[in-house]
């Protein structure tokens, strides 16, 4: 068996602390939702994981790189068809600047067809002298700020997979149905050049590019006929918080006897609930699936070995991603010694940067919001210090949406604190509109072609 289930079954996590539970106040009612869930079938396969940790292992080994990226919670209000393939659209676009320029697959894992939970910090929040029980993503509440949509409401378990089916199916669609051919996908980067003010500077790679699909169509390849150029394999995670959700969706597979978590491909712990002891890591460990963990600047070097012990007692390279998300002020200091204690020690791991949740701020209207530049810094930084350790900077972590919106500040467009209320619509933390991300992907395309430049150019 791939996993040590040492003492753990399914529910062992029950024992154990648990941070962010909401208060459901009728247990016999979600008891009755997991039990129906427990008979729905599995949103992904054992072997579709066992795939993706196969190419997160050649991302372990810098031989790949990872682009996880979507909401930041999911909304059940909006799970059209054009919101989802706008999504996937801005992130195939992302990946094909960032394959150019790293010369090694990308990896592709959506934030989506299963991000629904919020982490918070804290429980309450105060709405006109009423207290309200906060709001923790459509799967638990919802974020009308009364005392009837902030109460737990375990159908919503049920409304979470539901849209999650839907999404996924829809993805799943999109992705080997012609509309993900890499040649679609650089005409709208060539698009994005053409005709935005930040593209412009992207000219270059643009030309690259399609130089190189020239070279490719000269050698006889048929670009609208080859399988690999016309479907792309794409995964997806998210937090894994709501623990009864993730317990009911749970399921042996008849193939290796382990246990995979049948949600999503990849699941992740957050920042707030990586205790050693507490129920999410105990729930994590004995799922087989790929993992991530949260990487926050109150880790010390001691924590983390055991946490990367508890999750990846094997040393499985792929098994574990650890997400750094230090703020772009503290990650020169806080992740080095991370890194190097990692690596002293022996332990396989792959490194991504989330250089969106260490930089929210408050703009002055009331609104969290992130600015471009500092998420940018960040990235800069992390690609730094592997230069500088001769580590690979194995992914990129990014909250996205590929719809006009107005959330984070700067990057071309300029958008200032007064432009934020124009399209403000995420129900959770700001995310890069569509812009934005693309001149984020051609920006990290710059640190993967200087990374390589400073470290040889990869062989073939
Ligand atoms: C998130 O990824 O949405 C999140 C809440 O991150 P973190 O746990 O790192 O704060
Ligand atoms: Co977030």
């Amino acid at each position: 068996m791939a996993t040590p289930n040492q003492n753990w079954s399914v529910s062992s996590w029950r024992t154990r602390p648990i941070r962010q539970n909401p208060t459901w106040p009728d247990l016999e009612h979600l008891a009755s939702v997991e039990t129906e869930l427990s008979s729905k079938p599995p949103l992904v396969f054992a072997g579709e994981a066992r795939r993706l940790q196969t190419n997160l292992a050649h991302v372990a080994n810098g031989d790949a790189f990872l682009l996880q990226a979507g909401d930041c919670a999911e909304s059940f209000y909006d799970g059209s068809a054009d919101a989802i393939r706008d999504k996937l659209k801005v992130i195939l676009q992302m990946a094909v600047a960032l394959t150019y320029a790293a010369g090694v697959p990308v990896i592709k894992v959506g934030r989506i067809a299963g991000q629904f939970a919020k982490p918070r910090s804290e429980e309450f929040e105060d709405v006109d002298g009423v207290r309200l029980d906060i709001f923790r993503g459509h799967i638990v509440n919802d974020e009308k700020p009364d005392a009837t949509s902030r109460r737990p409401d375990p159908d919503r378990l049920l409304g979470a997979y539901h849209q999650s089916v839907a999404t996924l199916n829809l993805l799943r669609a999109f992705t080997t149905g012609g509309f993900a051919a890499l040649s679609r996908v650089h005409a709208w980067n060539q698009e994005f050049v053409a005709n935005s003010l930040e593209g412009k500077r992207y000219e270059v790679v643009a030309d690259d590019i399609e130089r190189a699909l020239q070279f490719m169509r000269a050698c006889g390849i048929d670009l609208h006929d080859d399988n690999a150029l016309q479907s792309v394999e794409f995964y997806t995670s998210h937090e894994a918080l709501i623990l009864p959700y993730e317990q009911a969706l749970t399921r042996q597979d008849s193939l290796t006897g382990d246990w995979y978590d049948c949600s999503a491909h990849m699941l992740w712990i957050g920042d707030r609930t990586r205790q050693l002891d507490g129920a999410h890591v105990e729930f994590l460990r004995g799922v087989a699936n790929p993992l991530g963990l949260k990487v926050g600047p109150s880790v010390t070097s001691e924590e983390l070995i055991r946490l990367v012990d508890a999750l990846n007692p094997e040393n499985t390279p792929g098994r574990l991603t650890l997400i750094s998300r230090m703020g772009h002020q503290l990650v020169q200091e806080k992740l080095p010694p991370l890194i190097e204690t990692l690596r002293h020690e022996g332990r396989n791991v792959l490194w991504t940067c989330d250089p969106m949740h260490g930089n929210t701020f408050k703009a002055s209207g009331g609104q969290k919001t992130r600015r471009f530049d500092d998420i940018l810094a960040e990235v800069a930084h992390f690609f730094a210090v592997h230069q500088s350790l001769g580590t690979w900077p194995g992914g990129l972590h990014i909250e996205l949406t590929g719809d006009n919106v107005t959330e984070c500040l700067g990057g071309g467009s300029r958008l200032s604190e007064s432009d934020l209320s124009t399209n403000y619509t995420s129900i959770c933390d700001p995310r890069l509109n569509a812009t934005q991300s693309l001149d984020m992907a051609f920006h990290v395309a710059e640190f993967l072609q200087n990374y390589s430049a400073a470290n040889g150019a990869r062989s073939l």
